[in-house]
């Protein structure tokens, strides 16, 4: 059944609509359509599954495509500059509609590239991972990786709508799926221990992709979502608390190459490290950390870092996070389950310490 939520920000407010087989309700998605030029950007492996169920949908409009390679390693301005290239060979206007079909990389690149087209134009987000769908198609974050750090290059870009076909979900791997739950675990932690216990008690089931539990999971990130970018959209504020666990999270994934960690498993370890960090500070204690260390696990993530990375090797990484603010590193870490801050009065010698005595692989 179909639901909708929605993102408040004024006059770029947007819905998200959430339901099984939405591809095949163009009524979702043409209102949403500026002008009548479409450029569909996806990859080689979402393409043969979805791209066509879209295509159809829009028969009235001027479509074309752009199926870009496969994995975060393309998430390149070079891939961007493919989507730039499209659009100008087939003359698209400025009331032309960019619509990312794909999981997170997908989404963040069309909407940069559309951020950027002659100073902007429309955007729609069909997420096709889980991950997408309860965290990057939400919230206009798009950009691409830097070989020094990720997500270095990027621009704030709202969608016109957003378009969750939670039956795409049966064609995700296995572990896609899992790098998903991250963020939905995220949640729970940084803001409604209710749901973490929600969490911890069908996580069997959302891993078995009962289609109920995942759409209950999927509305309720998204809610969550939509709330904290509605009150802080720039991130000036509480956005950061959607960072729990990516300060650490980047630097694995920067420092094992793009794509060898996918995000969500260096997001579950990076979790895992603040939550190690808030109980070494005495803020939640070690009932919580087991807690926390039990429903990562449960979802298929690591509960480890990378063998080969000492803390001056994450200490330099985590210096370039964008959170990084006159020179001080600042961290998401947690108060108690469900409560969330941002600290920047963390201590070398601690952080070094808590890294350092992290289990490796
Ligand atoms: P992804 O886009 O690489 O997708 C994962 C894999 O699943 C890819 O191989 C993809 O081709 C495949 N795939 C996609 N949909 C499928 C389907 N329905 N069936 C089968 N295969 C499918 O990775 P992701 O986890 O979706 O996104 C990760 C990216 O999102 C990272 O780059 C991360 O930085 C970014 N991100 C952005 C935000 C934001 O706010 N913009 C938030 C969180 C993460
Ligand atoms: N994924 C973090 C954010 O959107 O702010």
């Amino acid at each position: 059944m179909l639901q909708t939520l929605k993102v408040d920000l004024l006059e770029r407010s947007y819905p998200i609509h959430v339901g099984p087989d939405l591809l095949d309700h163009g009524e979702l998605l043409t209102p949403h359509i500026a002008g009548c030029q479409v450029m569909i950007v996806t990859n080689e492996t979402v393409a043969p599954l979805y791209l066509a169920r879209i295509k159809r949908l829009l028969s009235e409009f001027d479509v074309q495509e752009v199926i870009l390679p496969d994995g975060e390693h393309t998430k390149t301005l070079a891939s961007v500059e493919r989507i730039w290239d499209a659009l100008l060979a087939a003359n698209f206007n400025r009331r032309c509609t960019v619509i990312a079909l794909g999981g997170g990389v997908i989404g963040d690149m069309a909407g940069f590239a559309a951020a950027c087209y002659q100073r902007g134009v429309a955007f729609v987000q069909i997420p096709t991972t889980l991950l997408s769908q309860v965290d990057s198609s939400v919230g206009g974050k798009t950009g691409v990786n830097h070989p020094r750090g990720k997500n270095m290059l990027g621009a704030f870009w709202q969608p016109k709508v957003v378009l969750i076909d939670t039956s795409t979900l049966t064609t995700l791997p296995a572990r896609e799926l899992s790098s998903g739950l991250a963020e939905v675990i995220k949640y729970g932690l940084i803001r409604d221990e209710a749901f973490l216990s929600w969490l911890e008690a069908n996580m069997v089931r959302l891993r078995e992709l009962d289609d109920q539990m995942l759409t209950e999971a999927i509305l309720k990130s998204c809610a969550i979502k939509a709330d904290v970018v509605a009150e802080d959209e720039t991130e000036q504020g509480v956005r950061a608390l959607l960072n729990l666990g990516h300060t650490f999270g980047h630097a694995i994934e920067t420092a094992q190459g793009y794509g060898v960690w996918l995000h969500g498993e260096a997001v579950g370890a990076g979790m895992m490290m603040a939550a190690t960090l808030s109980r070494s500070l005495g803020w939640i204690d070690e009932k919580a950390l087991a807690r926390i260390a039990r429903v990562i696990e449960a979802a298929g993530l690591p509960l480890h870092a990378p063998g080969d990375m000492d803390a001056a090797r994450f200490l330099e990484l985590m210096g370039r996070d964008k959170k990084v603010l006159d020179g001080r590193l600042r961290l998401v870490l947690l108060k108690a389950l469900g409560e969330a801050c941002v600290t920047d009065k963390v201590d070398k010698a601690t952080l070094t310490e808590v890294i350092n005595s992290f289990p490796r692989t």
